[in-house]
């Protein structure tokens, strides 16, 4: 049994005690890999951003609003887990400072400075022990496998799932499982669940058996 922890669904930065920059993202894919994982007999903790679904009731379940709490929350589960995947859609930018009162309309619009906010599976798999191991995801709309491949490559996962854009907040996805070194293992659509299963069977077969 492997102890995997899976990040799921948006962040929210905030820019005053009211208003926030988040995404479309539902948590639906990390759940159905969460249960996935169940079904395969492994411990699963999910660090989730703000989402509508339910996760499995078997898995734990860490709750986390913005990207710098998703990584702290992760930073600290993956120093004692076997791997993680990365299904979460963090917000890449934060607002450079949050107003401490909800700002008020001046008439003049508003001009917000945006700063990057910090990667969580690259900052993790800068970290990562020999045995462990971090499968990411890639959403791109050109040049979909090479830039899945320099994603994988530059956040040193061990294998990368590209999938398409019309997967976010959708109940379907259709993705492409690539290994470290550039090898597409499998294509599959379909339903979440499904698309789920065989990612997690991957895992098995390549990531859970070969480093146990
Ligand atoms: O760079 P991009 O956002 O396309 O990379 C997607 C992968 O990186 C996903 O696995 C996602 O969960 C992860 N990611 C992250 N922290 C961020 C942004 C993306 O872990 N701040």
């Amino acid at each position: 049994m492997a102890h995997i922890i899976i990040t799921s669904g948006p962040t929210r930065q905030y820019l005053d005690p009211v208003r926030y920059l988040t995404n479309s993202s539902s948590g639906r894919m990390g759940s159905c890999l969460a249960q996935s994982a169940l079904d395969l007999g492994h411990k699963v903790t999910v660090v989730s951003g703000p989402v509508q679904i339910d996760y499995p009731r078997d898995a734990t379940v860490i709750d986390v609003i913005t990207t710098q709490q998703m990584l702290s929350a992760t930073q600290e589960l993956f120093a004692s887990a076997d791997g993680l995947i990365g299904a979460a859609a963090p917000c890449d930018y934060m607002p450079m400072q949050i107003a401490e009162h909800k700002l008020a309309k001046t008439g003049n619009g508003l001009q917000l400075s945006l700063v990057e906010t910090p990667d969580i599976v690259a900052t993790l798999g800068s970290l990562k022990r020999l045995n462990q191991w971090i499968v990411g995801f890639a959403l791109e709309t050109e040049d979909i496998r090479f830039r899945a491949i320099v994603k994988m490559t530059r956040k040193c996962c061990d294998m990368i799932v590209s999938n398409s854009a019309e997967a976010m907040n959708a109940e379907s996805n259709s993705v492409e499982i690539i290994l470290r070194g550039g090898t597409t293992i499998e294509q599959v659509e379909g339903p979440k669940k499904v698309v789920a299963d065989a990612i997690l069977k991957q895992i098995q077969a390549h990531l859970i058996e070969k480093y146990s």
